[in-house]
């Protein structure tokens, strides 16, 4: 028997869809794009794993991204750089608060896709898999969890709501 089809969902985890029968086998699973240590959302990111969904996680770096866009919720959050658990376990592995955000990300199958316009932080960032945090570390940064998300549909206008 043939498994059962990948179920859509959206960003906040409402069940849309099945595939479309025209997408056939080859239908790629809806990717939701989940944040940072800030918005860890495990439910969101379980129920997506448990349907064999990649999940893909945009702003790992917490407001660092949103500062730029002037985003008052992101210039109003402590710097996910500066926050001392991100700090201290970063100096016990030799690592940078960057890296260690990101290897919380990928040690919870979480896709990152950071983007830098700097050559070392690039780098630094494609080298972020040579380390593993261990789950006491990977406990205390989901711990910093408020539910605070930086992009709310509704200001840049479009009338979606969570
Ligand atoms: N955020 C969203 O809502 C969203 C939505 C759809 C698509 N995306 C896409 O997702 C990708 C990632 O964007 P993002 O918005 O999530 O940004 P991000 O990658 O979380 O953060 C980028 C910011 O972090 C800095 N940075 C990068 N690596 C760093 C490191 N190791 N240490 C310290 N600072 C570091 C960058 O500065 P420097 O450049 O100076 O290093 C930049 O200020 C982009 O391709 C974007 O187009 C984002």
């Amino acid at each position: 028997m043939a498994p059962p089809a990948p179920t859509k969902i959206n960003h906040n985890g409402k069940r849309l869809a099945p595939p479309s029968p025209s997408a056939g086998s080859n239908a790629s699973p809806t990717k939701p794009r989940i944040p940072h240590p800030y918005l860890t959302q495990p439910d969101l990111i379980k129920l997506a794993q448990e349907n064999n969904i990649a999940v893909t996680g945009y702003s790992s770096f917490g407001p660092q991204s949103f500062l730029e866009l002037g985003n008052k919720n992101a210039a109003n959050a402590k710097s996910l750089f500066e926050v001392d658990v991100v700090k201290s376990i970063a100096e016990k592995h030799g690592k940078t608060p960057g890296q260690v955000l990101l290897r919380w990300s990928t040690q919870r199958n979480v896709i990152v896709i950071p983007k830098s316009n700097n050559v070392d932080r690039l780098k630094q960032n494609l080298e972020s898999v040579t380390f593993s945090l261990s789950d006491e570390e990977i406990n205390q940064i989901s711990a910093l969890n408020q539910g605070l998300r930086f992009n709310e549909p509704a200001d840049f206008g479009f009338r979606i709501f969570a």
